[in-house]
């Protein structure tokens, strides 16, 4: 994801951006810039790909100034080329600014830009902010307070400007921006890890923050231009701890980056004006796809899980039939396969041996072949004619977590797509596109649920050695991710079942405090699986239900309710995953176990 650097001081600002920038790099990024403010005017240099690209290209620039801005860009609207990298400027060339996030309004904005006569030079929305900000006058600051009300969205932003070098101003509404307090000096960066070279000393900015940098003064200010107090922390941090961020474990850094990371999954591919989805986008050719008569899912793990929940979304909202198959299972069972067939691979890494053979399979059977990735360039991207790539940014901790949310949202963008394809003509996209730009919100309110609620279905989870997981329907596959993510972290054994299985065998397992997690949102199945747990409860089960909190039905039957928002059925299963990973994560943590690099188990499977 973007990285933010930002430094005013009595050094050279070069060679401090470019180590902040080295610094950012783990948040994955695909092109990088900085520009300085010096007494020419602002220089900006921007390179696409890696950091030692734009490196290369400093090292032959006279770059002078002391005032800067550098950032890293992962990109998901514009491809990630020269011109679309940051910073941006005004027409003017008067000021830069570097941002994170993504502008809702960006298409109204444009069009409101190109039709007062403004030339675009970038598919940014960034652009968008820099070109407002140079149609105003005065000091950077007020400009800054002016633009703000036209903002919809999210955003951290750094600008600077050459009128006023001596000076950066940072605001942020979404994403977070930290501010470095030095010795005669001031930094600002996405993360702290940016800036622990250099001070221990920093201000976090909270929503909605104004922030004014000098040599050696902060000012923050609220929407409104009203002076704010903010205190100034020590960071007694060390830098393997900085990189997550300020969490302990990649592991929860990466299931608190869920809203972010689906939200950019939902925006790369519905259309401009975000009522449908945009086909293009998935470089699908829609004559060839017309006639297939069927879709094969292919993946393992947790892809594999996503890959269920996808037959549900492909086969209700295209009415196409849908085969999931373990991709470890599938060259094995010599599969009926051929150009009627959509072969799609799901894979985080898209690295995993076994799924990309059995792509491979799919291509030598002449099948049009797709891809659901995590990572541009990998095998099964380059192996794929058909992308559509997951915005959940580097993965680092081994249990899956913003990468299945994100192949959730993907899936069900691809089964859109095959709607629109088979002309389906209803307001059923419309509808869904709506609730999908809604999802990070029921993402965000899912992950405040304090710790403490965890804390108690931690201690239900560790006094036994086996749980079981139900669901039903599409929930079905939450309840095989849940338990999982347990295994996979807790080394604790447990088994997702769908509920109405549960009497045909595992029902033996249950005896007094045995626990069973049901994955049990408002569904009309919901009552049925309510039954389900009525029968566990007689025989002595712990019962610790996802459910709507103050939802009916669980009064005297759950022992734990972990909250979800009351969402749309089809991000049911996308929401109900979250409280289970930090269920799992919790549990992991309680029995002090290596969270992040798990025994025996690698990030990547590239071997059969
Ligand atoms: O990179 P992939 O999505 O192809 O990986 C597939 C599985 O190896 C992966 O999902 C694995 O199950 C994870 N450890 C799950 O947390």
């Amino acid at each position: 994801m973007c990285g933010i650097i930002g430094y005013i001081g009595s050094h050279q600002a070069v060679p401090i951006l470019l180590d902040g920038l080295r610094k950012l790099e783990y948040r994955g990024y695909d092109s990088a810039g900085l520009a300085v403010a010096g007494s020419g005017g602002i220089q900006i240099l921007r390179a696409a790909g890696k950091l030692s690209n734009l490196e290369e290209k400093a090292y032959g620039t006279a770059m002078p100034g002391m005032t800067g801005i550098g950032h890293t860009r992962w990109a998901t609207h514009g491809a990630p080329t020269e011109a679309n990298a940051h910073p941006q400027v005004d027409t003017a060339g008067r000021l830069a600014i570097v941002h994170n996030g993504i502008l809702e309004n960006y298409a109204s904005l444009r069009a409101e830009l190109r039709a007062a006569g403004t030339e675009l030079t970038s598919d940014t929305d960034t652009e968008l902010i820099a070109q407002l900000l140079g149609r105003e006058e005065g000091p950077l600051l007020d400009r800054v307070l002016r633009i703000l009300p036209r903002l919809e969205g999210q955003y951290a932003v750094v600008a600077i400007s050459a009128d006023e070098p001596g000076e950066l101003v940072a605001f942020r509404q979404g994403p977070p921006l930290v501010i470095g307090v030095g010795d005669g000096e001031m930094l600002v960066a996405s993360d702290v890890t940016a800036l622990l070279s250099r001070t221990r000393r920093v201000i976090f900015l909270e929503h909605g923050d104004v922030a004014r940098l000098s040599l050696d003064q902060v000012t923050v200010f609220d929407g409104a231009g009203r002076k704010v107090e903010r205190a100034v922390e020590t960071l007694d941090w060390d830098a393997a701890r900085a990189e997550k961020g300020g969490y302990r474990h990649f592991m929860l850094k990466e299931i608190h980056e869920q809203p972010d990371a689906v939200r950019n999954t939902v925006l790369a591919y519905l259309d401009q004006d975000r009522r449908g989805v945009n086909i293009e986008g998935f470089g699908l050719d829609p004559g060839r796809l017309q006639k297939i008569q069927r879709v094969q899912l292919v993946a393992c793990g947790t892809s594999w899980h996503a890959c269920l929940v996808g037959k549900f979304y492909i086969e209700r909202l295209a009415q196409i039939p849908v085969d999931v198959d373990y991709a470890s299972e599938y060259r094995y069972r010599e599969p009926l396969l051929g150009e009627d067939t959509l072969l799609i691979g799901v894979t985080q890494s898209g690295e995993t041996a076994d799924t990309l053979a059995a792509m491979e399979l799919g291509k030598h059977a002449g099948a049009p072949l797709a891809t659901v990735c995590n990572v541009r360039n990998s095998s099964a991207w380059r192996l794929a004619e058909a992308r559509l790539l997951t915005q959940a940014g580097p993965e680092i901790g081994v249990a899956s977590t913003k990468a299945f949310t994100t192949q959730l949202v993907a899936l069900l963008l691809t089964a859109l797509a095959l709607r629109k394809i088979r002309g389906f003509e209803d307001d059923v996209d419309v509808r869904l596109a709506a609730q999908l730009q809604r999802l990070p919100l029921a993402l965000a309110k899912t992950l405040e649920t304090p710790d403490q609620v965890y804390h108690r279905g931690v201690d239900l989870l560790t006094a036994t050695t086996d749980a079981l997981y139900l669901g039903r329907g599409m929930l079905y596959p939450i309840a095989l991710e849940g338990a999982l993510k347990l295994k996979e972290i807790s080394y604790l054994h447990a088994e997702g079942y769908p509920g109405g299985e549960m009497k045909h065998g595992p029902i033996a397992l249950v005896d007094d405090g045995f626990p069973v997690v049901a994955v049990a949102p408002r569904t009309p199945a919901r009552e049925k699986l309510l039954g389900n747990l009525r029968e566990v409860q007689t025989r002595g089960a712990a019962i610790l239900a996802v459910a709507e909190a103050g939802a009916p039905g669980f009064e005297g039957l759950a022992d734990l309710i972990l909250p979800i928002p009351d969402v749309d059925h089809f991000l049911q299963p996308v929401v109900s995953v979250i409280p289970l990973q930090l269920l799992a994560y919790y549990v992991a943590v309680e029995l002090g176990l290596d969270v992040d690099q798990p025994r025996n188990l690698a990030k990547s499977v590239t071997v059969e």
